[in-house]
């Protein structure tokens, strides 16, 4: 019998079949192959299908090529792509890139191109635009006044939603996702800081939020577009399909809410509201003389401060409850510690502690650093090339490269923290005299380092104090067993199964 021949379409599609079987015949049945993550370069398909095999699992598979590689690896794309990626986690590179030459490693076109939803915000901007915004934001972002807002928010927010939620939930013996619990205070709380305006998002009913949901759907189009060629994204862009067509929907929806929220404001100055009324960051803005408060500008500001503070530390308070709950030991040290603070009991006879007064602890400091070591909520950092480039490594960059910085690898490189580098170790961060140890930004890069370093880290750190000290004083968890977790495909390194557990109240009295 003779075969019909195949179609244009068959054809184009049959190309990366036989190339992707073919590359598992010769990767995975080779028993022998101990480094069979390392990508193999192949004709016309370059390291795509490596790509494609591991995306799945996408920064173990860097982290484990990067700890054979030491450090560095030029990934290249299909031919046709023209993709150069080097991916790097070597310290002394990132000094390099971050400070010292600094000007020759901008975020780059590409980065402008697939951020393009955060509008010409401070993340997405260079230069002079992004340094006018930079002034801006660190002015509003130091003040006293947002720190003292920042305080006593968290602490409210805390007492009024998260402990009657998860009393709620011990009570009735329910199984929870916490990472959701998290991203939910941290959304109700970011919205609030920038934009002044309570979405209710964690409640006991937990509601679907257009505008949260939204968000979610954004960050992991981007995560995507990362791994895509550039002509295939746009071409899936163009058409407004698969994750585009998601991307797209999104970007109506946080236009619409913050178009609105932006009206309501506007109206409220106009009926005589007072910044001492008006405490969030989009009123601090429009109040401004020296900034431009059309739309746009106030747009782009605020979805990139909404990008900047939400999920990022929402990401971070779950991943250190999860290490606590495979850690009872530090859990138990995190408690001693407690019990040495002033406290106030709640109506409800929840104990609750002052922002001040959590300040000021080093070993609760000392595990949120951990754990924002090993599991930062940004994976990876993004910069483009200006100028040929020899890094400290050797390695030379050229401007049609693409430089990818895995923070996540770094945390677990021996050569950067030692033997115990994948072990959750606070003392890590305590010297000998009990106090805090510093530990440079090139090698903590969670909040970046040079003069790109995160605006909010105190902020965060205030955040995150108040939630996990209150958390883990009044109630236990334990991990549903055979919960797997995993990182989840997304720009923000969030648990893709979320994380699932019982809650206990403690017996403290
Ligand atoms: C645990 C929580 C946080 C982490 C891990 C974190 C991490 C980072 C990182 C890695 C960057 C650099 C991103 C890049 O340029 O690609 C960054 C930038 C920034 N962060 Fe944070 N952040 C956190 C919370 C916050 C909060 C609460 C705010 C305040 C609203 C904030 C405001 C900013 C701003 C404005 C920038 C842009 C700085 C610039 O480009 O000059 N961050 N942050």
């Amino acid at each position: 019998m003779a075969w019909p021949p195949l179609s244009p379409i068959e054809l184009l599609f049959s190309v990366p079949c036989i190339i992707l079987f073919l590359y598992y015949y010769h990767h995975f049945t080779s028993s022998k192959n101990k480094h069979s993550y390392v990508p193999v370069y192949f004709p016309v398909v370059g390291m795509m299908p490596s790509l494609i095999f591991n995306l799945h699992n996408f920064h173990v598979w860097i982290t484990k090529i990067l700890q054979v590689s030491g450090f560095n690896l030029l990934f290249r794309g299909a031919w046709f792509s023209g993709m150069k990626i080097f991916v790097t986690c070597d310290p002394l590179n990132i000094q390099h890139m971050f400070t010292s030459n600094f000007q020759n490693y901008p975020k780059g076109e590409e980065f402008l191109e697939i951020f393009d939803i955060l509008g010409d915000g401070i993340f997405n901007a260079d230069a002079d635009k992004w340094r006018s915004q930079r002034v801006k934001a660190q002015q509003l972002i130091s003040h006293s006044r947002f720190r003292a807002y920042v305080a006593q928010l968290s602490r409210e927010r805390v007492e009024k939603t998260v402990l009657p939620f998860l009393t709620h939930a011990a009570e009735k013996g329910h199984t929870i996702d916490l990472q959701d619990v998290c991203l939910r205070l941290t959304f109700d709380t970011t919205t609030k800081l920038v934009f002044g305006v309570d979405p209710k998002c964690l409640s006991i009913e937990l509601p679907t939020v257009p505008f949260a949901r939204a968000m979610d759907d954004a960050m992991s189009t981007l995560f995507y577009r990362h791994a895509m060629p550039f002509v295939v994204w746009k071409l899936l862009r163009k058409l407004n399909i698969g994750p585009e067509r998601k991307l797209a929907n999104a970007w109506r929806v946080m236009d619409r809410f913050v178009e609105e929220t932006i009206e309501q404001r506007r109206a409220e100055k106009k009926e005589g509201k007072q910044t001492e009324d008006l405490p969030d960051l989009l009123s601090s803005y429009i109040d401004d003389k020296d900034v431009n408060t059309v739309n746009k500008f106030l747009r782009d500001t605020t979805v990139n401060l909404m990008l900047a503070g939400r999920d990022t530390t929402g990401s971070g308070l779950s991943w250190f409850f999860w290490l606590l709950t495979q850690n009872h030991r530090v859990e138990q040290k995190i408690l001693d510690e407690l019990n040495s603070l002033p406290r106030s009991v709640t109506s409800d006879g929840m104990v609750i502690f002052n922002p001040d007064d959590l300040a000021k602890l080093v070993y609760l400091h000392a595990a949120l650093s951990e754990a924002l070591r090993l599991f930062p909520p940004v994976p990876f950092e993004h910069k483009g090339v200006v100028k040929t480039d020899t890094l400290p490594s050797g390695f030379v960059v050229t401007p049609e490269m693409q430089v990818l910085i895995s923070t996540y690898s770094m945390a677990r490189m021996e050569g950067v923290w030692g033997k115990d580098c994948s072990e959750f170790k606070p003392e890590r961060w305590i010297s000998d005299n009990g106090k805090l140890k510093y530990e440079p930004s090139y090698k903590f890069l969670s909040f970046n380092t040079g003069p790109r370093t995160c605006l909010g880290k105190d902020i965060a750190y205030t955040q995150l104090k108040t939630a996990a000290a209150v958390v883990v004083y009044n109630f236990s968890f334990d991990a549903v067993e055979g919960h797997v977790i995993a990182p989840k495909h997304s720009i923000i390194l969030q648990m893709k199964n979320g994380q699932m557990v019982k809650v206990k109240k403690r017996n403290f009295h």
